[in-house]
């Protein structure tokens, strides 16, 4: 019993330090009746912000049955801070194969911190049961090569929706 205590302790270290895998500890209240009024999570704040250091700020709403925006355009290695909450129930935002895996719960806000090595389009299916309309709730992360990303137009950059 112990033995097994000892080793689940130990694959989570080691996956913490060598992936940058770790429990989402982010705890910031928002009010979920008034967060689309003002503030951050308005529609037009929505989608992927570049911040002065050169860094990305994507920020999206889950809601049944969608991602506002559900599509979201990021650079590859820059790190990309993901910011997202929820209107209603509690969803998830996982993209395979990195270390972005977080429950999106009404009231708070989730954020993951990542950096993408090499460009591609992330499918992300809403990973969380929430309801009837679960298996159609999906967004996808467009990831494009560092030295595109400033050709964009700042529609462009925003968000894919469009394309
Ligand atoms: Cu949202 Cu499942």
């Amino acid at each position: 019993m112990v033995g097994m205590l000892a080793v689940m302790m130990l694959v989570v270290v080691l996956t913490g330090v060598t992936g940058a895998i770790h429990p989402p500890s982010n705890v910031e209240r928002i009010d979920p009746t008034t967060l689309h009024l003002s503030g951050e999570f308005a529609e037009s704040n929505l989608g992927t912000a570049q911040e002065r250091d050169g860094s990305l700020t994507a920020r999206l709403v889950a809601d049944q049955y969608g991602f506002v925006p559900n599509c979201v355009k990021v650079a590859a290695n820059t790190p990309v801070k993901f910011r997202l909450t929820s209107t209603d129930v509690v969803h998830g935002f996982l993209l395979p194969a990195t270390n972005v895996n977080t429950m999106v719960v009404p009231g708070y806000v989730a954020e993951v911190r990542t950096r993408f090595t090499r460009p591609g389009i992330y499918q992300m299916p809403c990973n969380e049961f929430c309801g009837n309309g679960h298996h159609g709730m999906w967004t996808r992360v467009s990831v494009v090569a560092k030295e595109q990303f400033p050709a964009l137009a700042p529609t462009e950059r925003a968000s894919c929706v469009q394309q």
